[in-house]
């Protein structure tokens, strides 16, 4: 990987934080009631956005369905099989219990994530056909269920309102 490669890769972490960040600066500004202030976060995180896709392209980012399952099912392994728990292992010797916390859940997720991707990947690669089905997204864990949103989740106890339907 050339230099510049590695400053393209550094810009796409960057502009993605950027927007996540801006997002949730939002609906803090929406919540004080600074609808304008609100509105620019939101603009700002859109054109964040366009920043991200433009340098992920450059480094040929984006492949086809199959390539980009592959990435992800690669991505989430790597997750929570080595970075989560390290990081959760830290975590402890610090004695970081917010940080274990979030770790905890997201880590729990990330395995869920890697076992959808694979079975996308394994039926897109098998040419089966992939049924159409809601997706629900819990809001405070990030746990992920394809068909029924459950009455209560399973990782981390939020109630059924909790989840959000996904387009
Ligand atoms: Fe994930
Ligand atoms: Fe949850």
């Amino acid at each position: 990987m050339s230099k510049t490669d590695e400053n393209v890769q550094d810009a796409f972490a960057g502009e993605s934080q950027a927007n996540r960040k801006y997002l949730f600066f939002a609906e803090k500004a929406d919540k004080e009631g600074h609808k304008q202030i609100a509105r620019l976060f939101r603009a700002a995180a859109d054109a964040e956005t366009a920043h991200a896709r433009n340098h992920l392209n450059v480094i040929q980012g984006i492949k086809s369905t199959k390539e980009n399952l592959q990435a992800a099912v690669s991505g989430e392994n790597h997750e929570f099989t080595e970075m989560y728990p390290g990081f959760i292992k830290q975590a402890e010797t610090d004695g970081a219990k917010e940080a274990i916390g979030s770790f905890d859940l997201a880590n729990q997720v990330e395995e869920i994530h890697h076992s959808m991707f694979s079975d996308f990947l394994g039926k897109l690669e098998q040419g089966e056909v992939i049924e159409e089905k809601p997706i629900y997204v819990c809001q405070y864990c990030g746990n992920t269920v394809e068909g029924e949103a459950p009455d209560k989740c399973p990782v981390c106890g939020a109630p059924k309102k909790m989840f959000k339907s996904i387009d």
